[in-house]
């Protein structure tokens, strides 16, 4: 049999297919890429759907004064909704561990100020770039693939960046909140389920109690 014949309009719906999907499947490409690397420093195969991304983002106010710190950007998947808030690029710092991550964040979005670092030393890599204080640290760390002292570390670092009033936000695909509220005296809120993920996530926002 021979090839199907496809008319003008299939082959036009065809292209542009390619072209929404294209730079989507090179970017999941990419990420899966760097978990086979490192598994347990990237923690998931594929990066958060668009709806988790819009669910986290729902949690951070644009218009509040002050920077709003996002942990783990990977291939900008959250960026890019937290940015579609109508949060300025000037107030978003992202914090990254992975060099090929913090080259295609740089690369995607050159207006937002991309830290290479460990979020383990957040306030100091913060200080470094002339940060005090955030309203809010939007995370994606695996934390429940984390040492619970690694854990720890990283929600004492957030929270001493953020003022009385800052919030964090989380997304996990655990089945508890992925942060302790009771050592770090915080208040915790699930705020949604997303089951429009690769696995389902749920997502968290904590507060000083
Ligand atoms: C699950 S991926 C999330 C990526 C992206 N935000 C998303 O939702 O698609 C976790 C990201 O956190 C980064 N990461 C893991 N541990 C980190 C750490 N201690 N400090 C900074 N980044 C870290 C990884 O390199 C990876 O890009």
């Amino acid at each position: 049999m021979g090839r199907p014949i496809r008319s003008a309009g299939e082959r036009l719906r065809a292209k542009k297919r390619a072209l929404v999907l294209g730079p989507a499947y090179r970017e999941a490409a990419f990420f899966l890429g760097r978990w086979i690397r490192a598994p347990h420093r990237i923690a998931a195969v594929a990066p958060a759907s668009r709806h988790l991304a819009r669910a986290m983002a729902k949690e951070i106010d644009p218009g509040a004064e002050g920077v709003v710190v996002e942990l783990g950007g990977g291939t900008g998947a959250i960026t890019r909704a937290l940015l579609a808030t109508g949060l300025p690029p000037n107030r978003l710092i992202i914090v990254e561990r992975d060099h090929e991550m913090c080259r295609v964040l740089r690369d995607r979005f050159p207006e937002v100020r991309v830290v290479r670092g460990d979020a383990r030393e957040l306030a100091a890599l913060m200080r470094r770039n002339g940060v005090e204080k955030a309203v809010s640290v939007v995370s994606s760390l695996p934390l429940l693939s984390m040492t619970g002292q690694l854990r720890r570390a990283i929600v004492d670092e957030a929270f001493a960046l953020l003022g009385s009033a800052g919030t964090m936000v989380q997304y996990t695909y655990g089945l508890r909140s992925p942060v302790q509220r009771d050592i770090h005296g915080l208040t915790g809120e699930l705020r949604g389920r997303v089951w429009r993920n690769l696995p389902p996530a749920t997502v968290w926002r904590y507060r000083r109690k």
